[in-house]
């Protein structure tokens, strides 16, 4: 699309501006500058002397729409990608009731005889929305600090086939891709959204499309405890929030096994989760890893995650 499109015409003709206007204007993004410029939504005029007390012709008043991701000023944008929120109805749950719980505190404050009955009720509600915003902030800022050094520690060359198993909407598998130079990663997941919100493929796609990593990534479909790949198809296996999601203590370990199973030998995995991580560490020394680390939480997430990383032997 042309850069003016849809703009009035002087907002594309730096030649039609006083030669302060023009001097501004040659820097990108014009279009801010002029609008900060002119008044009412005003164009400069051609020759005038910058004053803006001159009866100028109105033009109509620009209104920039925030919610527009694809256009920023009349030039079009690359999509942000969006990771969605974990757990999103837990997170609604907190909300509500932590609303609630304040509200009704609130209101019954009046009366004297229920005083501490409403400050217990305040605090409750306070803790839970506190709750809620850390889950939030867990979702949106935490997380991609976590995949960071999750990736910074994995060290990868470039070369690798790189699994992320429940990828979602492909957070951790877009990182470990940009990382990639003649590699590839491949995401396996279910899409569930009660787990992550929106999750599905498209999502998925969107997000690999607007992170610019479309050639190195392979999304499928599969459940991680019956992984639909050959014995030892990749050279290291990544995971993040996912393995907790399954309630059977034996079918983690099947999910665990199932991890080890698609590794090369000296391959090298990395579970990030919340809870059961002992329990994924010791099902890997009972297949007989020796090299096998658990490590202390992790705080960017809330909850905090331990993350359990491993070699496969020969
Ligand atoms: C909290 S989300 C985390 C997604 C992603 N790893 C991230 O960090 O953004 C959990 C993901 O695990 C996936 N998942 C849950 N159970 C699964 C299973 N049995 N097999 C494959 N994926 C599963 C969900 O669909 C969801 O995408």
């Amino acid at each position: 699309m042309h850069r003016s499109e849809g703009l009035p015409v002087w907002a594309s003709a730096p030649h039609r501006h006083p030669p302060e206007t023009q001097r501004l204007n040659t820097n990108p993004p014009s279009v801010p500058l002029i609008l900060r410029l002119s008044k009412e939504g005003c164009p400069p005029q051609e020759g005038a002397e910058h004053d803006t007390r001159l009866p100028l012709p109105r033009w109509p008043a620009y209104r920039p729409d925030y919610n527009d991701r694809t256009h920023k000023g009349g030039v079009p944008m690359a999509p942000k990608p969006d990771y969605g929120l974990d757990a999103p109805g837990d997170v609604g749950k907190f909300f509500v009731a932590g609303l609630i719980l304040t509200g009704v505190g609130v209101l019954v404050a009046r009366w004297r005889a229920w005083r501490k009955a409403a400050l217990a009720a305040v605090a409750a509600g306070g803790w839970l929305l506190g709750i809620a915003a850390l889950l939030v902030l867990s979702s949106r800022v935490g997380k991609l600090r976590e995949r960071d050094r999750l990736l910074d520690n994995i060290e990868l060359r470039g070369h690798e086939r790189v699994l992320d198993v429940g990828c979602g909407r492909g957070l951790l598998l877009n990182g470990a891709a940009k990382r990639l130079t003649d590699g590839h990663a491949v995401g396996v997941d279910i899409w569930s959204t009660i787990d992550q919100s929106g999750n599905s493929p498209d999502a998925l796609l969107a997000n690999v499309s607007a992170e610019g990593v479309t050639e190195s990534v392979s999304p499928t479909s599969g459940d991680i405890r019956w992984l639909p790949f050959a014995d030892g198809s990749f050279d290291v296996v990544l995971s993040s929030l996912v393995l907790h999601n399954i309630s059977d203590q034996t079918q983690r370990s099947q999910a665990v096994r199932e991890i080890a199973r698609v590794l090369k030998v000296g391959g090298r995995l990395a579970i990030a989760d919340l809870a059961h991580t002992h329990q994924y560490a010791a099902t890997l020394r009972d297949a007989g890893w020796t090299d096998v680390h658990q490590s202390t939480p992790h705080f960017f997430i809330f909850p905090p995650v331990r993350v359990v990383t491993g070699t496969k032997p020969a």
